[in-house]
């Protein structure tokens, strides 16, 4: 569920909540078990791997949780009504839990990526113009800064778009 990245940010605790599935398409004709799979991985998911590590980076004082999201958590996107209740109840799970936590020393990244070539298109269906879409890499430097950042900052949100935005 989640990706540790020890090292990158000292000796930080770091997790990434990057882990998750998309199904797009007319909501009636969506298996049920589809659309809650997507519910379980991209919000329950989040919110158990988070569960784990929390009561470890209090007891250190410190550490980052850097959510990858997407645009879809605030822009409407027709067909997207699983996907886009998933990925908005994690944004608001990451909003309240750096509210509860920041001054307990741990930061909270709600990171929101637009469309990016990865296999995660290959279910199916339309999906944009590989070149136009941003690069895994991109986000991963993305992610990369924010828990590089010094202690004295915090990314509270990031919003990554290609250059051509929603495409
Ligand atoms: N691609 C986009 O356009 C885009 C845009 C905005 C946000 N995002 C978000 O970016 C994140 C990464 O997606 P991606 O585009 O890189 O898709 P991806 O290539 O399909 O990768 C999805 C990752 O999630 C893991 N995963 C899926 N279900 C899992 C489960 N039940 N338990 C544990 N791991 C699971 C996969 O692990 P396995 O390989 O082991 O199955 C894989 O590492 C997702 O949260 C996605 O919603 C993607």
């Amino acid at each position: 569920m989640a990706e540790f990245a020890e090292g990158l940010g000292g000796d930080e605790l770091v997790l990434v909540n990057n882990a998750g599935i998309a199904q797009f398409g007319p909501y009636d004709q969506m298996k049920w078990e589809d659309a809650l799979a997507q519910i379980q991985v991209n919000l329950a998911g989040l919110m158990a791997a988070t569960h784990a590590v929390l009561p470890r980076m209090l007891a250190d004082g410190r550490g980052q949780i850097v959510n990858v999201l997407s645009i879809a958590a605030r822009h409407v996107f027709p067909g997207a009504e699983a996907y886009a209740a998933s990925k908005a109840g994690a944004l608001m799970f990451g909003q309240s839990l750096s509210a509860s936590y920041r001054k307990h020393g741990i930061r909270v990244c709600n990171m929101l990526p637009g469309s990016t070539d990865t296999p995660i298109w290959d279910a199916g269906g339309w999906k944009p113009d590989a070149e136009d879409m941003l690069t895994p890499e991109a986000v991963a430097e993305a992610v990369v800064a924010v828990i590089s950042a010094p202690d004295n900052r915090s990314f509270d949100e990031i919003t990554l778009m290609p250059p051509k935005g929603i495409l």
